[in-house]
């Protein structure tokens, strides 16, 4: 037997393998992202609200050190995973001028910072309410179709992989901030609310041609800096009750996602388990790299953020990758990676096919 008999299989092996590797990657061919500040990559920048980051420090680690309307230091977790799907590493925000439908063919996000599923938390900062992120889906759909066909358009719109991240806000800026809500529903009550209106919501797009989706519930938003700073009888450790009110919402969820797998023909559903890994971050933070889990980097770390977060602000750490939060309410890029890091392979095992 000649030594060599294994190189062409050798070689039917790696050709094999990189077919599979390039028809798996075409077979999502954008990314396309609904939700609030988790997820924005700039649409605030261009509505007339107080909720901003286009300025420095924001932005200060991102690709040519550029402010985009992104809350953090660097990319956020709808980049990571455009990326490892094999399509562009940052996702641009359907109302920066600086793009057109050429781009936003591949992936597009209609988020924006300071939403949630309710009408009324979108409106405490005057930000796009959900149903309007909706309505700019159905335009986009219509300058696709009007781009590369309409054909090719519902390939694209049936294919893509969408992303909702949202719920913070209902609660932390909401809920829990005005008493309108907390008069009218238990915090239970006002769970069932908001999960009305998500499925709703998801109904909508599935109408609307959406087959492939992830969800992310709620983070562990008892220990965002900004709820420490508050708990000062709790010794500024993380708010067990509004981790207990994450958790519960996000279990509902997860039924919301089984009911909705069954009801809609061709769904293809998953609730993004973000929250453990997060907590595992916020407790152990040595164990994944960080010093710093308490307090932000910026600033004082413990109420700023938006304008608060300025450039000025001589107390705002040097290296982010030392803290697991960046501003009082949102995680560094070095957190968004590794939990997107943890989510990425049960997307690609679920979506890439
Ligand atoms: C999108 O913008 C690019 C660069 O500015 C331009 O060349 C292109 O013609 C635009 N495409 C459409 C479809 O408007
Ligand atoms: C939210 O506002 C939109 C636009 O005014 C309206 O169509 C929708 O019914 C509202 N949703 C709820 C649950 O009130």
């Amino acid at each position: 037997m000649s030594c060599c008999s294994s190189t062409p299989l050798l070689w039917l092996f790696l050709s094999l393998s990189s077919s599979l590797f390039t028809s798996t990657r075409a077979e999502v061919p954008a990314v396309i992202v609904f939700g609030d500040s988790s997820v924005d990559s700039g649409n605030n920048n261009v509505i007339s609200t107080l909720l901003k980051s286009n300025f420095r420090p924001y932005g200060r680690d991102f690709y040519g050190g550029q402010p985009t309307g992104r809350f953090c230091n660097g990319r956020i977790p709808p980049d990571f995973i455009s990326e490892a799907f094999g399509l562009k590493p940052a996702i641009p925000a359907y109302l920066d001028p600086a793009y057109n439908i050429s781009d936003f063919a591949t992936g597009v996000c209609f988020a924006s910072a300071g939403t949630g599923y309710d009408n009324a938390t979108s409106k405490v900062l005057n930000v796009i309410p959900l149903w309007k992120e909706l309505e700019y889906y159905k335009e986009y759909q219509r300058q696709l179709r009007a781009y590369v066909g309409g054909k090719k358009a519902n390939l694209i719109l049936r294919e893509a992989l969408y992303l909702m991240s949202l719920g913070t806000n209902d609660f932390m800026e909401n809920y829990y901030t005005f008493p309108t809500r907390r008069s009218q529903f238990s915090v239970r009550q006002y769970q069932d609310f908001l999960l009305a209106l998500c499925e709703n919501f998801i109904r909508e797009l599935h109408g609307l041609g959406a087959r492939k989706l992830s969800i992310t519930g709620l983070p562990p938003m008892g220990c965002l800096p900004l709820e420490r700073a508050t708990n000062i009888l709790g010794q500024n450790d993380c708010v067990p009750e509004y981790n207990n009110v994450a958790l519960e919402f996000n279990r509902k969820l997860e039924g919301l996602v089984v009911k909705l797998n069954r009801d809609l023909p061709g769904m293809r559903m998953v609730s993004a388990p973000a929250y453990d890994i997060f907590y595992q971050i916020i407790t152990k933070p040595s164990q994944f790299g960080f010093e710093v889990t308490g307090l932000a980097c910026c600033s004082t770390g413990t109420f700023e953020m938006s304008y608060l977060c300025s450039e000025y602000n001589p107390l705002t750490c040097s290296d982010a990758n030392k803290y697991v939060f960046w501003d009082a309410f949102h995680p560094t890029q070095k957190t968004n990676k590794i939990i997107s890091d943890h989510l990425i392979p049960l997307l690609l095992a679920m979506f890439s096919h």
